[in-house]
């Protein structure tokens, strides 16, 4: 049985017999010793395997380069270097797999050039960094909730209603050529389902209908736009929690957004020492001393994230604040501050948060008609009980709200925004409705604040964006 690399740094007792198995970092020889850098994924560290060149048949010597798999055994021993405690020294070697002409050599290569690898970029100190802390994340939110009571609620991927009313959606069909009718437009009745359905936005309108029978929910999973926004901020797939509880209002919705963001950084924080610390050093290698406008190194913005209360301000304050902003007298906005109801832009919340507040901003109470249609109307009759949590880095991490639970507010809100297939959704309200909230946290941007990474292409394994699927 072989010992994950994690385990013999953590518990291992020098003499120990051991078996590590990973890939070969880097491989250093010359008369007296071989040093081969192992990593095997359990952890950020490599452990270095000591061997004797005469012990290995030459051949076996040429196949052990950068990306190559071995199996080896060997005794855990004190290391004589600095870089590490222990090391091993190898008494036999197995070459698994050999690695001709493998891309990604011991140098630092490109995001964008690793991008071209997806399926290969695990394998290096920054993705293994990014992917150990969404694992963390994601683990970390399970926890969260389950220990607040939730129901952890699995929403379908599949559905006939558009739940935030954006029309951005990717059809589902399991037809070559859809029928058509002889006017041209589609027929749904002959697809799958007899009817039009799509991949979800938002499991939100499932998760309302459970929470007013389970009370507290939370769905988490993947989530498709077909908007055409190329930027690094959007995916066409990704990843949302998203809780859901009855009796709830707007204030309460604030306070578990904060304390569940907050929750998750003081995990990573602590569980992820390692990995922040490189991506720590990484971003300071990168750092360019003469630019005042250098966002604070990755180990001083997550504690002074956890460590602040969120500010919080309304839609009117925050425009009011904009539309006096030096960039916009300036004219440094791209979209310049036009007036009330204007949707705000990432550049808008970027300066609030960055500039004006200097820390996480919520803002609520947002004009009816920039927001979804199940948001619930304030008495003014012009905004909606909504807010945005927006971060340093960022722009909107978070959108949530108090829903509308007032069977003529939302009915008129249907009609009116000619959303379809919504009977069953009326239905909660026909029956029993309640005062209820919640909102969605997109994991991938959270990823890319806590890993300090700035492309929302590097904190998922897989992206989709507009015209490209890897793999
Ligand atoms: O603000 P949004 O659209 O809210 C909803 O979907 C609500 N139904 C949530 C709720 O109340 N249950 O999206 C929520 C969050 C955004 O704040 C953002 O972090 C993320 O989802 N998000 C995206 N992340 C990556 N790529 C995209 N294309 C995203 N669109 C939204
Ligand atoms: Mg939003």
């Amino acid at each position: 049985m072989h010992t994950k690399i994690k385990e013999l740094l953590q518990f291992g007792t020098v003499d120990a017999k051991v078996e590590i198995k990973g890939w070969i970092r880097t491989k250093r020889i010359n008369k007296q010793v071989v040093f081969l850098t192992i990593n095997d994924g359990s952890c950020q560290q490599n452990l270095q395997v000591v061997m004797t060149p005469s012990e290995l048949p030459k051949t076996l010597l040429n196949q052990l380069i950068t990306g190559a798999s071995v199996a080896v055994s060997g005794s855990l021993v004190a290391s004589k270097g600095t870089k590490q405690s222990v090391e091993v020294h190898g008494h036999h070697l197995t070459l698994l797999g050999n690695a001709p002409d493998y891309p990604l050599q011991p140098k630092a290569h490109s995001l964008e050039c690793l991008r071209t690898w997806v399926h290969l970029r695990f394998r290096t100190n920054t993705f293994g960094a990014v992917f150990r802390i969404r694992h963390a994340i994601s683990y970390a939110i399970h926890h969260f909730f389950h220990e607040r009571g939730f129901f952890y609620l699995h929403t379908p991927i599949i559905t006939a209603a558009d739940a935030e009313g954006s029309g951005a959606l990717f059809r589902v069909t399991s037809l070559d050529a859809p029928p058509t009718h002889p006017d041209g437009n589609v027929d749904p009745r002959e697809d799958f389902f007899n009817q039009p359905t799509h991949l979800t936005v938002s499991g939100q309108l499932a998760a309302e209908a459970a929470a007013m029978g389970l009370g507290a929910v939370y769905t988490f999973g993947p989530t498709f736009r077909a908007e055409n926004s190329n930027t690094s901020r959007h995916l066409a797939e990704f990843w949302m929690v998203e809780p859901e509880v009855a009796f709830n209002n707007l204030d309460d919705t604030i306070v578990l957004a904060e304390a569940l963001l907050k929750f998750l950084l003081d995990y990573v924080l602590k569980n992820c020492p390692a990995e922040l610390d490189f991506l720590n050093q990484r971003l300071l290698n990168d750092r360019n001393e003469q630019d005042s406008t250098e966002p604070m190194p990755l180990l001083e913005r997550l504690p002074f994230v956890l460590a602040h209360p969120f500010a919080r301000i309304t839609y009117t304050e925050a425009l009011a604040i904009l539309m006096d902003a030096e960039p916009n007298k300036k004219g440094k906005f791209v979209y310049p501050i036009t007036g009330w109801g204007m949707d705000l832009q990432s550049e808008h919340e970027r300066y609030l948060v960055e500039h004006h507040f200097k820390r996480p901003v919520v803002v609520t109470d947002y004009p009816k008609e920039i927001k979804a249609f199940y948001m619930r109307q304030n008495n003014d009759g012009q905004t909606v009980a909504a807010m945005d949590v927006l971060f340093p880095g960022i722009g909107e991490i978070i959108g949530g709200s108090q829903r509308e639970e007032r069977m003529d507010y939302l009915k008129a809100v249907v009609q009116r925004t000619y959303i379809q297939n919504l009977n069953w959704y009326l239905d909660t309200r026909r029956f029993g409705t309640i005062p209820h909230s919640g909102f969605g946290l997109g994991l991938d941007r959270f990823v890319l604040f806590v890993t300090g990474m700035e492309n929302i292409r590097d904190v998922i394994p897989f992206p989709r964006t507009p015209g490209h699927v890897p793999c």
